[in-house]
């Protein structure tokens, strides 16, 4: 195992009726940024229960609403200049990882002074953040307890994650009862991008990990299990609680503590909402399969044909068949059981102009990876994707 530093400061609040717990704001001062979405909190009520809350305690609320799906740095800087005008003490995310995302770069543009952009673009330039807070509404990204932020600015096709331990939230409400309203499509897709976060982790060839393959593994296995009957049946407490648990652990530090390996489909995927503006978790089934069959090989077999054997029920006792068997059920559970976009067309992608300057700013992203990928090697994924 390689050495590391596990830090996952977060406390969770997690169940029904948690909301009370954002009275804990007080300990950070009393002026909020409250930043969430496009309305869904205003549609459900959330808003207005956690609005109450809030006055009670007797905090002064400000407001960063609009947050896109791929939140963009133009939303950021709105919302570091209400904290620098107002002299805002901590940030609070009501959301998705979008909205969560859009926040913990808000919190830290607020004390630096430059561009909040040179914070995306440069990670080490984060130094500081107000605290940060959220209520999650949708389980997928984990940016709930982990340190990362992706931002866009799709003027120029630009989508990058950026990191700090000063962003991981101080304190997170985890209530599977705020998810029973996330749609289908947003079900699917970020059942698909907390597995995906979790193959990240999995795949690489560090010895002596096994217990962080088998808590991947356990991830996988209720992704698989509950995925599905959150989309038959939305308000299932047993799944969307699963979901969201997973969702959390697949990235917040436990599963690639020690065996940590460069991820690959992300920067691939991240190249995709950055030219298509399509929505991540989709991303990652379609290129997920694909990368695993690029890949597979007499070196990478053992861990695909481990994967289909503790996770997808696959019984064949040769490797290189096993992992074959074991990603041809994750294309029948990505694309069948949660109706997922099977490939790039089916998500508006039609044309492969821009594959060659994707693939050389994906292949910058994932130096490092469970099996090198050059520029040539990804812009070929992006073809059968297509
Ligand atoms: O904007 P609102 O109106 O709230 O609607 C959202 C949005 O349209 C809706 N939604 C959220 N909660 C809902 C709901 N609708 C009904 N009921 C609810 N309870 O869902 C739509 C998608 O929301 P979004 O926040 O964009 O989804 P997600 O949580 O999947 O976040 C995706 C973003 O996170 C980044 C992605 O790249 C993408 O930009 N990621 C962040 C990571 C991190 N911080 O660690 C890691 C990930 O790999 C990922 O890259
Ligand atoms: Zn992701």
């Amino acid at each position: 195992m390689q050495n590391f530093m596990y830090y996952v400061p977060t406390k969770i609040h997690f169940g029904t009726d948690q909301l009370g717990y954002l009275s804990e704001l007080k300990e950070s001062g009393s002026k909020v940024l409250l930043v969430y979405g496009g309305g869904s909190i205003k549609r459900s009520g959330l808003y207005d229960a956690a609005m109450k809350v809030l006055v009670e305690a007797g905090l002064e609320i400000f407001e960063c609403a609009g947050v896109e799906p791929n939140p963009r740095i133009q939303t950021v800087r709105r919302g570091v200049e209400i904290c620098k005008e107002n002299k805002i003490d901590m940030v609070l995310a009501i959301g998705g990882g979008s909205t969560i995302d859009c926040a913990k770069v808000i919190a830290a543009g607020a004390v630096y002074e430059g561009n909040a952009w040179d914070l995306v673009i440069n990670p080490p330039l984060i130094k500081a953040a107000l605290p940060i807070y959220s209520v999650l509404t949708l389980s997928a990204t984990g940016s709930e307890m982990d340190a990362f932020a992706v931002i866009s600015d799709l003027t120029k096709n630009e989508k990058w994650g950026t990191a700090s331990d000063c962003m991981k939230p101080k304190m997170s409400i985890l209530d599977p009862t705020l998810t029973y309203t996330v749609s289908k499509k947003q079900t699917a897709a970020g059942t698909a991008d907390m597995m995906s976060h979790t193959f990240e982790n999995y795949f690489n060839f560090v010895e002596g990990s096994e217990m962080q393959a088998g808590f991947a593994e356990s991830i996988l296995r209720c992704a698989v299990k509950y995925g599905p009957i959150a989309l038959e049946d939305p308000t299932n407490y047993d799944a969307r609680a699963s979901l969201m648990w997973c969702a959390s652990f697949a990235i917040n530090g436990t599963l690639n503590a020690g065996c940590a390996a460069a991820w690959c489909v992300h920067p691939m995927e991240h190249e995709l909402s950055a030219f298509y503006d399509i929505t991540h978790g989709e991303g990652l089934a379609i290129l997920t399969p694909v990368w695993m069959e690029y890949i597979l090989s007499e070196k990478t077999a053992p861990r695909i044909a481990q994967f289909g054997r503790n996770v997808m029920n696959v019984t064949e006792k040769d490797d290189m068949a096993a992992a074959k068997e074991a990603i041809a059920a994750l294309k029948t559970f990505f694309f069948e059981t949660m109706g997922l976009p099977a490939n790039l067309r089916a998500v508006g992608i039609v044309e492969k102009d821009n594959f060659e300057v994707m693939a050389q700013k994906a292949a910058n992203g994932c130096v490092g990876s469970y099996v090198p990928l050059s520029k040539e090697d990804i812009v070929e994924i992006f073809n059968r994707a297509f």
